[in-house]
């Protein structure tokens, strides 16, 4: 039975799981995956592995220049998706399985093919000519020195008006113009058109980059020694983003989204905002906690993978969060390089552990579950705009498709079917059928570590003491009042830690260690992480 904490929402008690639609199952054997095959799929999620909720990425209208993030109707469905009442069905049958979902708001930016940017083109003198940011052009070049995430000049020329637009990322995605009070208004009804269909949150792309410097300052080029704060980003990397994104009115713009989401009851949003430091991180929940409910947590993707780095990441992360706040983790998503393959071999176990244990709501991406690798794509094979500027930079290596048997196309679409992309070469070994045989597989794992987290308050509660008298190979934590401590060994070899006496309930590798009894102190296999109860 489940112990859930009445005081907290729902959203803190659960555990999200990331669909990537196009790559998840393919109802129609077009080969993209689709919402009546995620219908299908609903009693994996909620019964089979045990997750509590759903990230949708875009499933709405879109030409498909960046896969969806390119959107040319907020409130529709594209074709390869299904319809809008596949979507109704989606959110009902997902209602009755006991999972919430939250769908992507893509605020930024709209495709160039939206109604809205067609007419904001068509003439200067439109009435939706600024919804989007227009600015004349400076000696013959773009208005001042921003680059788009994607590489490029960020302003493309419009021959027909002789201005430039703004884009953070592709051309065929031009920024809203949010300082444009009918622009905020049309965009929030696109909240209130999915509150109104079910759905239960957003995840909002893009969160922190709509708002930039008004008077349209260059960027500076980083200094020589320069540290970069994540993964490198390629051209993007060559200027200090001062200008360019967050500028204070952002805040504005999210309490004007919370405001709707309030009033819609209990819902949640976690907004994506890709800023390294803390403290301007922290500053997305809002003053009163009146912006968006959950900024994305990435810290933990860009902390050196050790103990040591871990440790102090998780508890500067925390000790930044405002009053009152609740944080997320996540350690994969469909911009990054799988952390199967991204982490040391042999990490993928210790990884869910820790992501699962620690005091917020995780996050996890579809296929990490099976241990899913990168794929390497074949360049005639490519699909991701990204990679087709900056090649190491590619996405679609984490986004192929689900594998859900050993069979042709791994159960994905239907045999002699072409895949949107190519299936990950591990499939035949890493899928869901072959995994649920195996008691031991990783899939097998996290069920029950899924299982214990729901019937556990201590492991989803706030309360957490990082241990600091470890070796370096070894992370340990206290969860609840010293309830259950969280031991994890990233060496490669057998270890063992002075814990006090209890119980392990929980091993990453051994389901037959649960119940051995604890006395003064634990052991661990290579890689291996264990829960300990101390009753
Ligand atoms: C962030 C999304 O996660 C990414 O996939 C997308 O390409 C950009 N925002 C643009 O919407």
């Amino acid at each position: 039975m489940s112990d859930t904490n009445p005081k907290r929402p729902w959203w803190q008690d659960a555990v999200f799981y990331q669909v990537y639609p196009l790559s998840f199952k393919d109802s129609n054997d077009d080969g993209f995956g689709d919402l009546p095959g995620l219908i299908e799929r609903i009693p994996y999620l909620a019964g089979t592995l045990g997750v509590d909720a759903l990230w949708l990425s875009p499933f709405y209208k879109s030409p498909m220049r960046d896969w969806g993030y390119d959107v040319s109707d907020h409130c529709d469905v594209g074709e390869v998706f299904g319809t809008l009442d596949d979507a109704r069905e989606f959110i009902r049958k997902a209602h009755e399985a006991g999972l919430k979902v939250i769908v992507d708001y893509v605020m930024n930016h709209t495709s160039d093919q939206h109604p809205w940017f067609v007419e904001s083109r068509s003439s200067r003198d439109n009435p939706k000519r600024d919804w989007y940011v227009w600015a004349d052009g400076r000696d013959g070049g773009p208005p001042n020195n921003w680059v788009s995430v994607f590489s490029g000049p960020a302003w493309s020329y419009d021959e027909h008006t002789r201005q430039w637009y703004r884009h953070t990322y592709l051309a065929s995605q031009p920024d809203l113009n949010w300082r444009n009070p009918e622009v905020v208004e049309a965009m929030l009804d696109v909240l209130r058109f999915w509150l109104d269909l079910g759905v239960d949150g957003f995840r909002v792309d893009a969160a922190h980059q709509m708002m930039k410097d008004p008077e349209m300052r260059d960027n500076p080029p980083v200094p020589p020694d320069y540290v970069r704060p994540w993964k490198d980003m390629g051209p993007y990397d060559q200027f200090v983003h001062l200008y360019d994104y967050g500028h204070p009115d952002v805040h504005d713009v999210h309490r004007k989204v919370r405001e709707v989401l309030d009033s819609y009851g209990e819902t949640t949003s976690v907004s994506e905002v890709h800023i390294f430091d803390l403290a301007e991180w922290a500053s997305y929940y809002g003053p009163d906690l009146d912006e968006l409910h959950m900024p994305f947590n990435f810290h933990l993707m860009a902390a050196n993978w050790d103990p040591a780095s871990i440790r102090a990441k998780v508890e500067a992360v925390l000790w930044h969060l405002p009053e009152g706040a609740w944080t997320n983790w996540t350690l994969g998503n469909h911009d990054e390089i799988r952390l199967a393959t991204r982490l040391p071999k042999g990490h993928e176990r210790i990884a869910a552990l820790l992501l699962l244990t620690l005091p917020g709501t995780p996050f996890l991406y579809y296929g990490d579950e099976l241990g899913m690798e990168e794929t390497v794509i074949p360049e005639d094979q490519a699909r991701d705009p990204w990679g087709a500027r900056v090649s190491y930079l590619s996405r679609d290596g984490c986004r192929t498709p689900m594998q859900w048997t050993p069979g042709p196309n791994a159960g994905f679409t239907s045999p002699g079917v072409q895949p949107w992309l190519p299936l990950g070469a591990d499939y035949e070994k890493v899928n869901v059928e072959i995994e649920l045989a195996d008691p031991e597989s990783i899939l097998n794992m996290y069920r029950r570590l899924l299982r214990l987290r729901k019937q556990t308050e201590a492991l989803r509660g706030p309360l957490y003491q990082g241990h600091a008298e470890t070796p370096e190979h070894i992370l340990a934590y206290s969860r609840g009042d010293g309830e259950y401590t969280v031991v994890l060994n990233f060496a490669d070899a057998a270890t063992e830690l002075e814990v006090p006496d209890g119980e392990v309930v929980f091993s990453t590798h051994h389901v037959d260690r649960e119940g051995e009894a604890v006395s003064g102190e634990v052991s661990l296999g290579p890689n291996e992480g264990v829960i300990v109860a101390h009753r």
